[in-house]
C-alpha cells in the first residue's frame, strides 16, 4: 500500500487520550483497516498546531480499551499506512522520584520494558530484523517537545526513563521500590511496544508524559495511586496538555527526518502487508 493513502500529505500523527481530537479543527474521520486488525478508533485528520495531523485515541473513544488490550501494532501500522513519519504520543506517568512531583511534565529518553505477553514487533517469521533500540525516543522530536514545555513556562524534566508495567493494576509498594532500583523515574502501561513498534515502520517516536501521580509514595505509609487521581489530575490539565503537543508539532519541519533503526527496505515491506478484507 502507497506510503500516502487515505492521510495525503499528513505527516505527524499524535497518539492520546480523549480531548485532543475534539480540538482538532476540520475533522475528517477515517477507518483504516490493517494486517493487525483494527486500530483502537477511527483516525481523525484535520488541523490541529497549524499542521495537518491524524490523531488516533490510544483507548477508543470511549475509553473502553484498557492498556494491555490495545491494538499497539494495528495503531502504528496505521498512522505510518496513510503517511504518518513522526508521531507524538501523550501518556500519564506515575512518579518515583521526588524530584519529578505531580503535575509536572517529562519527555522521556529513556525506556525500561516489565511488560508481558503484548505482540511487540511486525518481525516474528522469516524476514528477522534486530531493532537498533538503544535510543528508543527521537531526539528532534523530544527536542520539539522541551521547546515547547519551555516556552510555555511548564515544569519538566527534559530527560528521564519510563518503565512500562504490564497493567491494569498498578504496582505494589515493594514493586515500585524495585523499578526505581532498576533505575526508572517514571511508570506507565503503554509506552511500549508503543516506541518500538513506531521505531520497526521507521515513524520517529517520542512521548509527552505528564506526572499524574507519586505512584505508592515515598514513605510506608503514603497514599497510593488510584485511577480516579490520575484522571483528575489528566482533565485538570488537559489544555495545558494539548497546548504543548500542539506548539511542539508546529514547530516540525514539513517533512520530519526519521532515523532508521531498522533496514528502511524491512520497515517497507510490512507496510506493504496486504490487508484481509
Ligand atoms: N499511569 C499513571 N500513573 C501511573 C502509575 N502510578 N503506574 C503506572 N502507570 C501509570
Amino acid at each position: 500500500r502507497e506510503a500516502t493513502g487515505d492521510g495525503g500529505d499528513v505527516r505527524v500523527g499524535v497518539i492520546g487520550g480523549s480531548g485532543l481530537y475534539e480540538l482538532i479543527s476540520d475533522p475528517r474521520t477515517v477507518e483504516v483497516p490493517t494486517p493487525f486488525g483494527s486500530p483502537s478508533s477511527p483516525i481523525t485528520l484535520g488541523e490541529f498546531g497549524g499542521r495537518r495531523v491524524a490523531f488516533l485515541a490510544r483507548h477508543g473513544r470511549g475509553h473502553g480499551i484498557p492498556p494491555h488490550r490495545v491494538p499497539y501494532r494495528a495503531n502504528l501500522w496505521a498512522l505510518a499506512s496513510i503517511g504518518v513519519r513522526a508521531v507524538i504520543a501523550s501518556s500519564a506517568v506515575g512518579s518515583i522520584t521526588p524530584d519529578l512531583p505531580a503535575d509536572t511534565f517529562v519527555v522521556p529518553d529513556q525506556l525500561i520494558d516489565r511488560t508481558r505477553e503484548r505482540a511487540d514487533t511486525y518481525f516474528d517469521d522469516a524476514d528477522v530484523q534486530h531493532l537498533g533500540f538503544a535510543d528508543p525516543f527521537d531526539p528532534a522530536l523530544r527536542a520539539a517537545l522541551c521547546d515547547a514545555l519551555a516556552a510555555r513556562g511548564e515544569r519538566f524534566s527534559p530527560v528521564g526513563t519510563t518503565l512500562v508495567i504490564p497493567g491494569p493494576r498498578f504496582s505494589t509498594r515493594a514493586e515500585s521500590r524495585g523499578w526505581r532500583l532498576l533505575g526508572a523515574d517514571i511508570l506507565n502501561m503503554t509506552q511500549y511496544p508503543e516506541a518500538a513498534l513506531a521505531a520497526e515502520l521507521g515513524v520517529a517516536y517520542a512521548s509527552l508524559s505528564f506526572v499524574t501521580d507519586a505512584d505508592v509514595g515515598h514513605e510506608p505509609d503514603d497514599e497510593a495511586v488510584t485511577a480516579d487521581a490520575v484522571f483528575a489530575r489528566l482533565t485538570a490539565a488537559r489544555d495545558r496538555i494539548t497546548g504543548a503537543i500542539a506548539d511542539a508539532v508546529a514547530a516540525l519541519p514539513a517533512e520530519p527526518t526519521v532515523r532508521p533503526l531498522v533496514d528502511p527496505a524491512a520497515s517497507a515491506r510490512v507496510l506493504a502487508l496486504p490487508v484481509e478484507a
